[in-house]
């Protein structure tokens, strides 16, 4: 069946996950051109949403092809949580995500993210002010499957799961890792299927070493979830999705030729720097490219004619030096 969340229709199963740093508006409209069906934004702190100035605007700039979209929000007390969903709601954002998932030093150290995996009553405190804030909005979690690794009976990732569901929690996002574990190591794909079993009849997402759109495709298979979320196998493969649609329906997954590739890449160019201003575009699209350059069969001579690149000619020249003009 069709993805949806709650009300809000999805479609295809692979969708493009928060990543800071990367799923920004230029990213995902690039990768909304290429068949991702839905994305988040990244993580955003619920004050920066709520201060009006040049990071909100920043942060929570919309636009009319990037829809389904859910905004992420983080935060540590529950009233301000809410008062950020309800400002994304107003906004337009079809979803509002709460991240209790993030792992950074910092933002476990202020009790918010990856914090609330171990803050049940907190967590689920959140996520009741901000259903209740948001009357009619789907509200989605990110969780982790537990805060440290050792814990294998996961208590706390099962009280917040089960009480926001009955909180009226749309759908919850699971990446198999603990928070301690931060990237390292496999991602546990099997309980992702014991949390799918759990909530047969409830929207589960999974995320964890979805490497390439065969493992994407590979993790519903095996583990049974309604969708996953794409994050390190896309940065930089915006095919992605477009590959992944050409697996689900049993085609070859087509592989753009390097001139679209350079299309792409302009593309984001000009987008970022429409959205931010060319200052910050180059310095968005300098470090992307090093990412685009995976998919690029001399990948190790590109980074490296890269690295040293400074002004938006040198950057240019290297880009229709191994892209083609
Ligand atoms: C650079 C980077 C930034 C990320 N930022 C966010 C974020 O803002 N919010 C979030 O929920 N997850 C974030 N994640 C986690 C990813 O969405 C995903 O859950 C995780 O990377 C596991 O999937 P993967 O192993 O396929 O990469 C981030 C991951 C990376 C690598």
């Amino acid at each position: 069946m069709a993805l949806r969340i709650g009300a809000v229709p999805i479609g295809f199963e692979v969708g493009l996950g928060a990543l800071a740093g990367y799923s920004d508006l230029p990213y995902r409209l690039i990768c909304r051109s290429l068949g991702a069906p839905y994305c988040l934004t990244e993580a955003m702190l619920d004050r920066q949403v709520l201060l009006e100035g040049k990071m909100r605007k920043r942060l929570v700039r919309l636009d009319p092809a990037d829809h389904p979209v859910a905004g992420q929000i983080m935060g540590v007390e529950p009233e301000t949580m809410a008062e950020a969903a309800a400002a994304l709601d107003r906004m337009g954002f079809d979803i509002v995500d709460l991240n209790f998932a993030c792992p950074v030093r910092k933002v476990v150290a202020h009790k918010r993210g990856g914090a609330l995996m171990n803050d049940p009553a907190r967590a689920l405190a959140t996520v009741r002010a901000v259903v209740a804030a948001v009357p009619g909005r789907p509200v989605t979690l990110k969780l982790r499957s537990s805060f440290r690794s050792a814990d294998a009976c996961r208590e706390s990732f099962w009280t917040i799961a089960r009480g926001a569901f009955e909180a009226g929690a749309a759908a919850i996002a699971v990446h198999a890792r603990s928070v301690e574990q931060k990237y390292a190591g496999r991602a546990d794909w099997a309980f992702l299927a014991e949390v799918k079993r759990a909530f047969p009849d409830r929207t589960v997402l999974g995320s964890g070493d979805v490497t390439s759109p065969a493992e994407a495709l590979r993790l519903i298979a095996e583990t049974g979830v309604d969708g996953v979320l794409a994050a390190r196998g896309a940065i930089g493969n915006p095919w992605f999705f477009a590959q992944a649609r050409d697996l689900a329906a049993g085609r070859e997954p087509r592989r753009p030729a390097l001139a679209e590739q350079r299309e792409v890449i302009y593309r984001h160019y000009r987008l970022a720097c429409e959205a931010y201003d060319p200052r910050r575009g180059l310095k968005i699209l300098r470090h992307f490219s090093l990412q685009y350059a995976k998919m690029h069969p001399r990948r190790t001579d590109l980074r490296n004619a890269l690295v040293p690149v400074r002004t938006e000619a040198e950057w240019r020249a290297v880009i229709d030096a191994f892209y083609g003009t």
